[in-house]
Order: C-alpha cells, then structure tokens, then sequence
C-alpha cells in the first residue's frame, strides 16, 4: 500500500470506531459503561491515556486488550508495567470500576486497537465459555504519526552580542501539510505572530532582562496534533518591583515581597541585616513564612514584635547566570501609637491646669499688692525700679 492511501485506510478505521464500538452480552446485564475510551491520534515520543468507568452489581472486573491494527483476531491482554513500563494501569473498584490505560514514549509500533473489557458475571473466567458472551467491550484506535521535525536557533544567554537575537524555526519534516505556525513565550501565545510559512522568525530587539524566557513555536496541522520547539533566553536576575518599606503596628502580620525577570527563574531567599551583617531569619517563633513562586517570593510575619523585627530585610534572588539583592525597611509601632496625639492633648490640659492652679496660688498676695498698686506709684520699692530701667536701656539698645 502507499502511504496515503494507507493513511486514508487508518483515518477511516479510526473514524468507524470513534466513540467507541459497544458489545453487550446477554449474559452480563448488570455490567454497564458509564465512560469508554476515545480514539486519539499521536506523535511519536508522546502520551495517551485512555479511561474505562463500568456499572455493576456486584462490581465488575475491568481488563484492558490490545491488537494491532486490523489484526482484530489477535487481541492480547495488556498488563501494568508491560513494553518495557511503557504502559501503566490504574483500576480502582469501588461502586463503579474505573481504569485508567496510560502508554507513554509513542513509537509506531504502539498503533493499534485498545480495548476496555468488563465483567462481573460468575463465569467470567472459565475457559469453556466463550468471552464474547461474557464481557462486554469498548474499544478506541490510537493512531501514532512520526513526529514532524524542526529546526530552531540555538538556546542562548543575554546580553547577546550586537543589539538584537532572531530566534527561528524552519519545518523540515512533517506527516502531513502544516495549516500555520505562531509563538509563545512562557506558555503564552505572543500576538500577531501567526503565519502559514514554514519557515518562521521571532526578532529580539535590544532584548533586556524581561525577554528572558522559555520561547516556543508551534506548528498547527489539519489532522494531527501541533508540534513545537523551545528556544531558552537565559538571563541573570533582576529585581523589578520590590516593597520599600513596610509600617505596621505589633501584633499585626507584616508583608514583604519581590518581583525578578529573569530565566532560569531564581532561588529565592530571605535575610535580615543586622548592623550591615546578613543574618538567616531566626524562626524559632514560627511567625515568619516564605512563599516564593517563579518571579516572586513573599515574606509573611505574623504577629509583629515591636523589639525584635523591625530592622532591614533582603530578598536574594540568584540563577546560574548572577544574583541580586533588594533592602526593605520594615518599621513597628507601638500599638499605643495611635493614642499619641490623644495623650499628648491630655498632656497639655493636665499642664494648664497645673499652671493655672499654681497661678492661682500666687496670685493670693499679688492681688494684694495689685490693689495697693491702685493706691499709687509711690509704694513702689526700689528693685522694681532698678529692673524697669534696664528695660528700658535693653529696649533702646
Ligand atoms: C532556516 O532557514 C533559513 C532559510 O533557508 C536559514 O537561513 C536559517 O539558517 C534556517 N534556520 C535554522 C535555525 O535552521
Ligand atoms: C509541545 O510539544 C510537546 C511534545 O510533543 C507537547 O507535550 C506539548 O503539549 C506541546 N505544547 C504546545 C503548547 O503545543
Ligand atoms: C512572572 O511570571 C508570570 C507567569 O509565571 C507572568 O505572567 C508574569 O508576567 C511574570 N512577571 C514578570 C515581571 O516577569
Ligand atoms: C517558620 O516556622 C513555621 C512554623 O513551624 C513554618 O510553618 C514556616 O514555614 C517556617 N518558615 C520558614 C521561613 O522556615
Ligand atoms: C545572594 O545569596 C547568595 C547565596 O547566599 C550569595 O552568594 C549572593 O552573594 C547573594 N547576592 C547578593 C546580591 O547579595
């Protein structure tokens, strides 16, 4: 046969049985399906997983089957740890029976029928029965194509030389015609990059730290699942955001965090400054906890201590390519603090009363003189005098 039509001849046998073909017994009543296994087409190097869940009372037992492709008389069993621990099976019996058949690292030989066998009658296993009467069968067809291959730019470090890269991709096999290509950075589709050719470019101008990353371009295919490459843009870190300072009052929880560009994404770790010396974080309180996810870590202190935390914090950030560090300052109030300028007006009451109390006290007697001041100058003795004229010389002066 000639590929295609042999590729035809596959395509119309996957779609004949997709959804499943369903055998039921009149023997096995009670056994049901609730999910069948779907067919899948693959490329090689990958994964399927196929699910079978089946009623019954009492709960059946559950086998998975395999025969190449149209050899539908030639079905073997297939068991846990089977082609080399290529294929796992997972059946858990509880209400229902499920299973999961998983086959992983594709080859072509790995084509064929895949079936999900289930029975919960009495004779299941006595070999002069014929199976066909007492287990009902659900079948998928995993088609497993040669993986199209690309070329990409190489992975590479920044700063590159000269003021730009050019990452690329040329399609230089496939099973089939490609519909389009795109790329992605961080798992995320970069707009307006889509395009039929098959070779395709992705222009780095005057990168900086946060076009590091991981880049991938994926060719889409009409009958087949897409294809990709990676492109590493490695870069050492660097710290972008970070929380300068923090002020709270005690007892409250204190948050410190740092944001990095940078790939590989960095080990992230804490330290406190104490008189310019990194000390590691005493924990020995359990109040202090990191969260650190990619490009950021956060530093969470739960009930704030007014004598042992304050101070200066870092946030370190390190790849294999470099390091950084960032300070924030973290202050602690007393939780007395608020009733500061209460206090402080309690304060200037409580001493203007006191002035004024103490006033009152004096004034008894100088009220006296006050009235004999009324009677005249005269009285007047003679320091009183002595102090108005320097007053008066002070002023001229
Ligand atoms: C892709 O193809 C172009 C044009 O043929 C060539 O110049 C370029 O070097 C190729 N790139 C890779 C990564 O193979
Ligand atoms: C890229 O290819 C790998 C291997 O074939 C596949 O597991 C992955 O899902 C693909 N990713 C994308 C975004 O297509
Ligand atoms: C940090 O990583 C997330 C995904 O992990 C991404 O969405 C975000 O843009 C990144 N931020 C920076 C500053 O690189
Ligand atoms: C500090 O101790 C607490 C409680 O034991 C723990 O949950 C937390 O992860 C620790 N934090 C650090 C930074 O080790
Ligand atoms: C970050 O921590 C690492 C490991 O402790 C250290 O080697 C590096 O010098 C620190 N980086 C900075 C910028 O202080």
């Amino acid at each position: 046969m000639i590929p295609g039509k042999r590729r035809a001849a596959v395509m119309s046998f996957s779609l004949a049985i997709i959804g499943a073909l369903l055998l039921q017994t009149v023997s096995s009543q009670n056994a049901g399906f609730v999910r069948s296994p779907f067919s899948e087409t693959k490329l090689t190097g990958d994964a399927f997983e196929l699910y079978c869940d089946v009623v019954g009372n009492p709960t059946p037992e559950i086998q998975w089957w395999y025969s190449e492709i149209n050899r539908a008389d030639s079905f073997r069993q297939l068991w846990d740890g089977a082609r080399k621990r290529r294929v796992s099976i997972n059946t858990a019996y509880g209400s229902n029976a499920v299973s999961l058949l998983g086959v992983s690292r594709l080859t072509v030989d790995d084509v064929g029928t895949y079936e999900c066998r289930a029975s919960n009658d009495p004779r299941r296993n006595d070999l002069h029965q014929n199976p066909a009467t007492t287990w009902i069968r659900a079948q998928a067809s995993i088609t497993v194509l040669q993986k199209p291959s690309i070329a990409s730019s190489d992975h590479t470090s920044l700063p590159v030389e000269g003021d730009s890269y050019l990452l690329q991709c040329n399609l230089t096999s496939a099973h089939s015609v490609h519909q389009e290509s795109y790329w992605m950075k961080n798992g995320e589709e970069i707009a307006e990059t889509r395009s039929p050719n098959r070779n395709t470019e992705y222009f780095l101008k005057k990168p900086r730290g946060d076009a590091a990353g991981v880049y991938m371009c994926v060719y889409t295919f009409e009958t087949a699942p897409p294809a990709n490459a990676t492109i590493e843009v490695k870069s050492a870190p660097d710290i972008i955001g970070h929380k300068r300072s923090e002020n709270k009052n005690e007892g409250q929880v204190a948050v410190l965090y740092c944001k990095s560009t940078g790939y590989p994404y960095p080990i992230w770790n804490w330290r406190k400054f104490d008189n310019g010396f990194p000390r590691e974080i005493d924990n020995s309180s359990g109040r202090f906890t990191i969260s650190s996810r990619d490009n950021y870590t956060e530093l969470h202190i739960a009930n704030l201590d007014i004598d042992l935390d304050p101070g200066e914090y870092h946030c370190n950030a390190t790849n294999m390519l470099g390091t950084r560090d960032e300070k924030i300052v973290l202050r602690v109030r007393s939780n007395l603090a608020p009733l500061w300028p209460l206090l402080g007006v309690l304060a200037e009451i409580i001493i203007l009363i006191v002035i004024i109390v103490v006033y009152e006290k004096r004034k008894k007697p100088d009220d006296l003189q006050d009235d004999d001041d009324h009677a005249g100058p005269v009285k007047t003795n003679s320091t009183n005098n002595h102090k108005d004229k320097n007053l008066r010389q002070r002023n001229t002066n």
